[in-house]
């Protein structure tokens, strides 16, 4: 029996009700493959946390993460009971961080029965590859002189490592996939961090001949996702790029509800960790309408990262039936709960399974 220790986080807001959803979820899926289990570990780590114990999480809390296979969170952040900066740094960057998960995969393509806001969004399919580590969310900075003259200064940091590390991922990917790489880039009006992705993108671009490039202004490029996103295959964006370009892929799939994502360890040294694009909707917790659809999609790629590609499938087939049945949450425009989605879903892989079952005996 193949076993996988995961640690659950579900964090803040909406996180509390999506997490346990999709961890019903994971323990029907691992019925479904008959070999695999899930042992699932949950921390309390989050905003009410903090107020109790002044830290997002235990001293220990890496120490302790570190012996997980994967850790699988909702989201981070209260701000009625902490600044955002020090909720979202003293855990989900921290984590990224400090696990070296230095490559941040986003998805971005249509489901069936989801309506997309686009008058035509064709049938757009696309990879986002996030470069997690460093660019424009760094911590070198600090605030000068005060009142009426006071200045904020907030230093980006471009490593070739880590500018190459994500791009050498993101062709990869393309290698995979539709052969197609773009890169975001703002060289025309940043004039260090944004010339020098461009030559190192230029770079690793000649080590992969078969694949095809362009580089596309980042204000340009966000037009392009709404007017043309069917044309896009693996896009390879800095850190804070390709936070917003994923929000953009998240509102023309239908939702930020639905978009799923992986904080990838591609050293092996830390755990990997899986945690969707949104965050934790405050102005929806507790109502029980939160889509669970985003952390269930997560969950099928952190199927896909422990090998288990097949039963990631068979549960993403499994998600767009459900949503082309019209069980819809009220952010995809349907009058379904958080609960009668989840449960759906469930009912489904269970018949899977008892499909299954029947065609072998
Ligand atoms: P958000 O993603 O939480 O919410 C934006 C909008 O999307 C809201 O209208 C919300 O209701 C909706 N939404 C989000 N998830 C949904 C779901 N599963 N189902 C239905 N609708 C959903 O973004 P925000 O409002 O900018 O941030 C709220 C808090 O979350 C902040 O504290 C922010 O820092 C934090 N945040 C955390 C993460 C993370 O932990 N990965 C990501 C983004 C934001
Ligand atoms: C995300 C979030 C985080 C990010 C925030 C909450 C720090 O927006 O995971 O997309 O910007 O990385
Ligand atoms: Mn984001």
């Amino acid at each position: 029996m193949k076993t996988l220790k995961i640690a659950n986080i579900p964090g803040d807001g909406v996180g509390k009700e999506v997490v346990p959803a999709a961890t019903e979820v994971l323990h029907a899926i691992a019925e479904l493959h008959g070999n695999l289990k899930f042992e699932f570990t949950e921390f309390p780590w989050s905003c009410e946390y903090y107020l109790e114990h002044n830290v997002m999480m235990p001293e220990d809390g890496l120490e302790t993460l570190k012996e997980f296979d994967a850790i699988f969170l909702g989201a981070v952040g209260n701000l009625e009971l902490v600044p955002d900066h020090v909720s979202l740094w003293g855990m989900l960057i921290k984590i990224r961080r400090e696990f070296e998960q230095v490559i941040n995969i986003r998805p971005a393509k249509l489901l069936k029965g989801v309506r997309s806001p686009l008058v035509n969004p064709k049938d757009f399919d696309m990879m986002v590859v996030r470069e997690n580590s460093e660019g424009e969310y760094s911590s070198i900075g600090g605030n000068i002189y005060k009142d009426e003259d006071e200045i904020a200064i907030q230093n980006a940091v471009f490593s070739r490592k880590a500018s190459e590390r994500a791009m050498r991922y993101a062709f990869d990917l393309a290698a995979k996939r539709g052969k197609h790489v773009t890169s975001a880039t703002k060289s025309n009006g940043i004039i260090y961090s944004m010339p020098f992705w461009d030559k190192v993108f230029k770079e690793v671009s000649k080590d992969y001949p078969d694949i095809k490039t362009d580089s596309q202004h980042i204000d340009a490029l966000a037009a392009f996702f709404v007017t043309h996103p069917d044309k896009f295959d693996v896009i390879v964006a800095s850190n804070l790029f390709g936070d917003i370009l994923t929000d953009l892929g998240a509102a023309i799939m239908g939702s930020v509800g639905i978009a799923p994502a992986a904080n990838i360890n591609v050293n092996g040294k830390y755990p990997s960790m899986f945690e969707p694009v949104h965050g934790s909707a405050p102005d929806i917790i507790g109502k029980g309408i939160a889509n669970p659809i985003g952390q269930i999609w997560t969950a099928k790629m952190m199927l896909d990262h422990f090998g288990e590609e097949e039963l990631g499938s068979t549960l993403l087939d499994i998600v767009e039936s459900v949503t082309n049945d019209g069980f819809l949450t009220p952010d995809i425009g349907g009058t379904n709960t958080t609960k009668e989605v989840t449960d759906e879903i469930i009912k489904r892989i269970k018949n899977y399974k008892a499909a299954a079952v029947t065609e072998e005996t």
